[in-house]
């Protein structure tokens, strides 16, 4: 659906935070394969997590929806093919869980997901001993489950994705397997296995996973602060803007977009902090006069999902913002330097992609333009945020929004 989007006057809001992606996912296909019976409240009922739980399903979990509570029961796992639709988490974790268990799958995808790269997983799992056949290091992917053993890993790329499959083989595997990361990515799955019982080591930049069974768990998920990124970028984009968006995950692992916000010289403040298997806040903005940005290294995954909506907020910022260090981008749903580069441009800004990252010299005014976010989810909701703040906006098949953010247009934007 084509979606007009006019320039918003002002822009004062409270927004309870859409439920976490990530942990939402993790909480529905661990639980499927525990044993035993959990309630997930506050699940994120977006698109990529319908598809985690039809996988789910077709495993032979139950999940029973009731609004946005989930009851679900584990199951042995019988052979299947699984449609992952557009969620590179539910696929990559779904590959390390079923490589070493028995019975036969296929790992599908969309057309997105049929086109990133999978031998990032694939590849330390065959040297655990999975059998796995890909289709030019893509999905379709075949697994025959059979028996892994454990490896000690150096990951080449900072993937939460890949970490979090490999952790999922060492469940069943005959021995442990650890995995050294070149930078710490969200260690979501680390908190909700050790919760359900896995046994889970931490060193300095390693994490350790020993085989072990997983016990089902209630969780309730927290806010997705990957969602809470749009409204408070746009309310720092517009003169005079505020917001408070309620009840947002914090895990030092996914604020990059704090730590960023603040060295800008951004006004926010956390409030009602609280602490479950993951920590949460209220987190309130006020607009105010921004520096540029520079963001590189180790903390490139730590915000990897909100680069473009802070390229967004760029375009609105005197001076030269840069990110560098960031060629994951190109593997995501979409080549979001491409894409986010293109969307900034066709609003008028002065945008330019370099090899692992972009530059925007911000601060001039953007112009009404159209964005065709390729279905990406992520890029949709940034060409709105920056058409919002800006002079408006059409978005193109505007609804794939749903992949994360359900309503978003009514919740963030408004119209
Ligand atoms: C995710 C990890 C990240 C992130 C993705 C969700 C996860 O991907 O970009 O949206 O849930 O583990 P990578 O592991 O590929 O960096």
């Amino acid at each position: 659906m084509v979606r007009s989007i006019s320039k918003l006057k002002g822009y004062d809001r409270v927004i309870n935070c859409m439920p976490d992606k990530s942990i939402s996912v993790r909480a529905v296909l661990f639980n499927a394969f525990a044993v035993g019976r959990a309630t997930v409240k506050n699940l994120l009922l977006s698109d990529d997590v319908l598809s985690a739980i039809a996988c789910a399903r077709a495993l032979g979990a139950s999940v029973e929806l009731d609004g946005d509570t989930a009851v679900i029961s584990g199951a042995p796992f019988g052979g299947a093919t699984l449609d992952c639709g557009n969620s590179g988490t539910t696929a990559r974790l779904l590959i390390g869980l079923l490589s070493g268990l028995n019975g036969k799958y296929t790992i599908t995808g969309d057309a997105s997901l049929s086109s990133r790269p999978m031998r990032r997983v694939t590849e330390p799992l065959a040297r655990m001993g999975a059998k796995l056949a890909d289709t030019d290091g893509r999905l379709p992917i075949a697994i025959t489950g059979s028996r892994l053993h454990g490896i000690d890993y150096d990951m080449p790329v900072a993937s939460a994705q890949v970490k979090s499959a490999l952790m999922l083989a060492a469940l069943n595997a005959s021995s442990p397997v650890t995995v050294r990361e070149p930078a710490p990515t969200r260690d979501h799955s680390e908190n909700m296995l050790a919760a359900m019982g896995a046994t889970v080591k931490r060193g300095d930049g390693t994490v350790t996973i020993e085989p072990s069974v997983l016990r089902s768990k209630d969780i309730t998920v927290p806010g997705d602060i990957s969602s809470a990124a749009y409204p408070i970028c746009l309310a720092l984009a517009v003169s005079g803007g505020k917001c408070t968006v309620k009840n947002v995950g914090i895990n030092p692992t996914r604020t990059g977009l704090i730590d960023v916000l603040r060295d800008c010289g951004a006004d926010i403040e956390f409030s009602n902090v609280t602490t479950d298997v993951e920590p949460s806040a209220d987190i309130t903005v006020r607009h105010g006069k921004l520096r540029p940005f520079a963001i590189d290294g180790a903390l490139v995954p730590r915000l990897i999902d909100e680069i473009p909506v802070l390229c967004a907020l760029a375009c609105f910022i005197d001076g030269v913002s840069v990110v560098r260090g960031a060629g994951e981008l190109r593997v995501k749903e979409t080549d979001r330097i491409a894409t986010t580069v293109a969307a900034l441009k066709a609003l008028g800004a002065d945008a330019e992609a370099t090899d692992d990252g972009m530059t925007i010299r911000g601060g001039k005014p953007l112009k009404f333009g159209e964005v065709d976010p390729k279905l990406d989810h992520r890029i949709a909701m940034s060409a709105a945020v920056a058409g919002a703040a800006g002079a408006g906006v059409t978005v193109l098949d505007a609804d794939c929004a749903s992949v994360s953010y359900p309503n978003f247009y009514g919740e963030v934007i408004g119209d």
